[in-house]
């Protein structure tokens, strides 16, 4: 069925640009050692022809003594051109490429087809930003084995915290098999990502018969398109799938009977999905079924499917988002913070080498700002991925601008002390500090069917950035914010500096006109958007704030829930003291009265007002600033992010007025500088 709606390219869109001496290298094009009938090899090709066509107006011509050369007596390539060849191992390694030009070849080598892929696309970038392929060396590897996204897409159409129209695999149960689902392989894999996930974790109704013979043959469909970008293909798991789909009534992870109705099952679909990764679990979490409800450890339900996955080289991606959602709020001593460590930590090194355990970076949910999980490195036998959520389900619903990279970098960067050295969360999760092969880290996916992807044009800087900053680890946020303005929209320096600052300032921006200090919350329930100081309040969701009239905040330490204690020292004793605490994690770690005087000689009431006053100024500023390139960005871009840059100033004004509000009529305590509070 074709599609009504129109999509863009995004940044693959490879609109004209300045030589820069660039277009020389793209006449003639010599391959070494690839198989010109792979699907990825092919695809590559034709992706360096589209994108130097469209650039650069050249023509790639393929030199007949591409095929007539023999293997192992390879003359050295003299001409004027690219050479596209496959080397040994070595320096150069799984997925990872160099590229070097002198006297007028450019030779990119690697020793897979993904690696040749990435390459591509690493060319294809440098020409897109006007940089000089001329003397060009570069070695890239990737930093993390598993570079994923989850999509949480249900098979209605439907997509959970999605904020960009309808899903693109999805339509009336229906899978759906067209041109969109390849130009989305492409951007993924122009940004490193090799695992897609297509359905919502949360496996219900249709989705759970993903399984099933009703939809093999679109998912295999949709698993060789993405085979031909080098994406392998996920499905999200009904832990009950036996008692659902006609098995044993049961799905007791030790019951013989359930674990033969399993082998059954990942034999059918490793044989009618070639190219299935494997499969991502949420159990027993949010009203999930899981291996709790038979009295079993999580390790016991990961195991079980891990074993039975394992001979088709498939693997386990368990979710450790496991925590009690009907908690009495009047109960102090329950945590949620506390609860994925809780679950997980006494079983490390009990998890077969095929299961990796999926852990959100912060404690609670993807909130503006928390701790970084202490689950992360706590574990120290035990394969982890990170997950972080592009999707802008509590930053602002693709509304408001928040570029979330440098968030994710900071807890990449953090250090978790479970080593004496790469102890840091990049170290953990790309398995640099145990030596594993299964790592990696994941993103739940921000895209819908929207002509533009991702809601706001600014929102596809997070569903570019997440991939690149997967693949190398150590770019900076500024890098690639300025690679995706240059790709996507322009290459004038105004432009680019001006859609830079605004991105770059964007997390902190928001952060000052929502909840406090790593509170969090204190958002709409159930839609996440817009405030509500109390919605959360006396709810059985264990994300309270605890505001009286004296003071705010959660005391996590060694006198409240002791949830500072789950990390390693000298994280936990930095935390557990209200006086290391970094402040803007304050509020997450202790309950603090309204007058306590912060570092910056503010008092925290006085901080609430002012960060609260500033956040709304600084939107005003980001209009601005944005205002001030118009008509040098597309119309479509300019009026669509004034349009959301409007609802973003409601929304701003609205956190302001209800938090100052809140607080100025639980404590009394009036603003210094006299501004409207009401
Ligand atoms: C959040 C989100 C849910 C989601 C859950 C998860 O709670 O609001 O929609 O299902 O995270 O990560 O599983």
């Amino acid at each position: 069925m074709a599609r009504e709606k129109r999509w863009t390219q995004l940044w693959l869109q490879y609109k004209p640009r300045r030589d820069c001496g660039n277009a020389a290298y793209f006449g003639r094009v010599v391959i070494r050692g690839f198989d010109r009938d792979n699907a990825v090899v092919k695809n590559a090709l034709a992706e360096l022809q589209k994108g130097i066509g469209g650039m650069l107006g050249a023509q790639l011509t393929e030199e007949e003594r591409t095929a007539a050369l023999a293997k192992g007596s390879e003359p050295p390539v003299q001409m004027q051109g690219i050479l596209l060849q496959r080397s040994q191992a070595g320096e150069i390694r799984e997925e990872g490429y160099r590229i070097e030009e002198a006297n007028g070849l450019l030779t990119l080598s690697a020793v897979d087809e993904n690696g040749l892929l990435y390459g591509i696309f690493h060319i294809l970038r440098v020409v897109a930003t006007e940089g000089s392929l001329t003397g060009i060396s570069v070695l890239v590897n990737p930093d993390n084995p598993l570079r994923m996204y989850n999509h949480w897409d249900n098979m209605d159409g439907s997509i959970e915290r999605g904020y960009s129209g309808r899903s693109f695999f999805f339509e009336d149960n229906q899978i759906t098999v067209d041109e969109r689902i390849v130009d989305y392989a492409r951007m993924a894999a122009s940004i490193g990502i090799n695992g897609v996930v297509i359905n919502n974790v949360n496996v219900k109704n249709a989705a759970t018969y993903l399984i099933t013979d009703r939809y093999f043959d679109k998912a295999a469909r949709l698993a060789e398109i993405f085979a031909g970008y080098g994406i392998k293909f996920f499905l999200s798991l009904n832990f009950a799938a036996p008692i659902e789909l006609g098995g044993p009534d049961s799905a007791d992870p030790l019951e013989p009977s359930v674990i033969e109705w399993w082998k059954g099952k990942m034999k059918e679909v490793f044989n009618r999905i070639p190219n299935l990764g494997g499969f991502l679990v949420k159990a027993d979490s949010e009203g999930r079924p899981g291996p709790f409800t038979y009295g079993r450890t999580q390790a016991d339900g990961a195991n079980m499917l891990a074993d039975i996955v394992k001979p088709y080289g498939g693997i386990i991606i368990w979710r450790c988002f496991v925590y009690n959602c009907t908690q009495d709020w009047r109960d102090y001593k329950t945590d949620r913070a506390r609860a994925g460590y809780d679950n997980f930590i006494q079983m490390d090194g009990d998890y077969h080498d095929n299961v990796i355990l999926q852990i959100k970076n912060g404690p609670m949910d993807f909130q503006i700002r928390e701790p970084v999980s202490p689950l992360l490195g706590g574990l120290k036998k035990t394969n982890q991925m990170l997950e972080v959520q592009v999707a802008q389900e509590y930053t602002g619903h693709q509304i408001d601008v928040c570029y979330l990279i440098p968030m994710f970098k900071e807890v990449l960067d953090y250090r978790t002390y479970c080593a004496p050295e790469r102890d840091t969360v990049a170290d953990v999760i790309s398995g640099r500090t145990m030596g594993n092969k299964y790592a990696g880290i994941a993103a739940v996916c921000n895209t819908g069917d929207d002509e533009n992807w991702t809601g706001s044009d600014l929102a596809a800087a997070n569903f570019y950035g997440f991939g690149r900053l997967a693949f190398s680890m150590s770019l900076t946020a500024k890098d690639i914010a300025q690679e995706w303005i240059c790709m996507s929209f322009s290459t004038d320096r105004q432009v680019v500096e001006t859609i830079t600052g605004i991105l770059l300032t964007s997390r902190e921006t928001y952060e000052k006109y929502t909840s406090p200090l790593g509170i969090g919350w204190m958002v709409t329930p159930h839609e996440h958007y817009g405030c509500s100081v109390d919605g959360y309040e006396y709810s059985c969701w264990g994300t309270y704030h605890r505001a009286d009239h004296l003071g705010i905040g959660v005391d996590r330490s060694d006198k409240g829930t002791g949830y500072a204690e789950q990390y390693y020292e000298p994280n936990a004793s930095m935390y557990n003291s209200i006086d290391s605490c970094p402040e803007e994690l304050l509020l997450f770690f202790h309950h603090v009265p309204y007058n306590h005087m912060l570092r910056t000689g503010k008092t925290l009431i006085q901080h609430i007002y002012d960060s609260h006053f500033e956040g709304v100024e600084e939107v005003e500023g980001m209009i601005a600033d944005w205002n001030s390139i118009e008509g040098k960005v597309p119309e479509d871009t300019s009026r669509g992010v004034r349009e959301r840059f409007d609802r973003q100033l409601y929304n701003a004004r609205e956190w302001r007025d209800q938090v100052n509000s809140y607080f100025y009529r639980k404590s009394g305590i009036a603003d210094e500088k006299g501004r409207v509070i009401y």
